[in-house]
């Protein structure tokens, strides 16, 4: 049984073998006549809606939970209510405020658990990341020797994508504010996966020459009572045209969405010739159905 919970649950070479598959025409129904459970702590536009239309592409029937419903923790245990869910779906997905409960959900689930993100990571999000990088610079193995430069808060979504894009060879470095940057766990445990990793608090030092800039909220879901302490803190790290012109001449902005356009990033980068927030937030939906498949053939 795997399980996806973070990028480093798979070696270099499944990583390949994921985005093989996400990329891929859609040929393969495991999930013909079987229900895919989705469980959401938190809201979401992308990842609900191309987890559904994943499931779906692979033969299967979506089934979205919100907490309230089954009563996490409440009404009854999250290992009672997994063991629950086993009964009727071939996988799982959450996506949860405290990376322990995906943890326990793996001690006691029979199908695959898929995170749609935690306090700690966003595996999707960063396989959909590499995937359009990928489509950019002309496949996966293309993609060694180029730089990535994060821009912003050293989250969830900072660490898978320094994992994913780092599996595959790209040099990785992260901007960060004093306070906010990844945790040293972090920067261990992205090295220990082979990782070229620069940590600075220079958002120009990371940008030059870079490939890719990539961004995300200065305040994610659940730190909303942080917000003017984040404003503060983060004043200097926005994505500007001016930052974009210090990267190489065929560079490409990314941002997992939702942006606030003003803050990590300006409108003029989002909607310039170099920003792929489209096809990036359409690549989640391939990047998921290419992950769930691999799960699924795992067994
Ligand atoms: N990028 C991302 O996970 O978007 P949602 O929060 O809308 O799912």
């Amino acid at each position: 049984m795997r399980h996806l919970l973070e990028i480093d649950d798979l070696t270099a070479i499944e990583l390949r073998e994921v985005l093989a598959l996400a990329s891929e025409p859609i040929s393969a129904h495991p999930l013909e006549g079987k229900g895919a459970a989705l469980l959401f702590e938190k809201p979401s536009a992308r990842t609900r809606n191309s987890m559904e239309l994943a499931v779906v592409q692979l033969g299967g029937h979506p089934l979205t939970i919100r907490p309230d419903e089954v009563g996490l923790d409440t009404r009854e245990t999250v290992e009672d209510v997994i063991r629950t869910l086993c009964c009727y779906h071939a996988l799982i997905g959450a996506r949860v405020f405290q990376h322990s409960m995906l943890e326990r959900a793996v001690a006691v689930s029979s199908v695959p658990i898929v995170n749609m993100l935690s306090d700690q990571g966003h595996p999707l999000q960063g396989l959909a990341d590499v995937l359009t990088l990928a489509d950019e610079f002309g496949g996966a193995d293309a993609l060694a020797g180029r730089t990535i430069a994060y821009v912003g808060d050293g989250n969830n979504v900072a660490r898978s994508l320094a994992l994913a894009a780092g599996m595959l060879g790209m040099s990785v470095r992260v901007a960060s504010p004093e306070g906010f940057e990844l945790s040293d766990s972090d920067t261990d445990r992205i090295r220990a996966a082979g990782v070229e990793l620069l940590c600075t608090q220079d958002p120009v030092a990371a940008c030059v020459g870079a490939d890719a800039v990539y961004t995300d909220v200065w305040t994610s879901m659940g730190q909303e009572a942080e917000t003017a302490l984040r404003l503060q803190a983060f004043s200097g790290f926005t994505v500007t045209e001016d930052l974009m012109a210090v990267t190489a001449p065929d560079s490409v902005f990314l941002h997992c969405l939702p942006a606030h356009r003003g803050e990590e990033v300006t409108h003029d980068v989002l909607e310039s010739d170099r920003s792929r927030v489209w096809p990036q937030a359409e690549n989640r939906m391939h990047a998921a159905r290419g992950a769930m498949r691999w799960l699924l053939e795992q067994r």
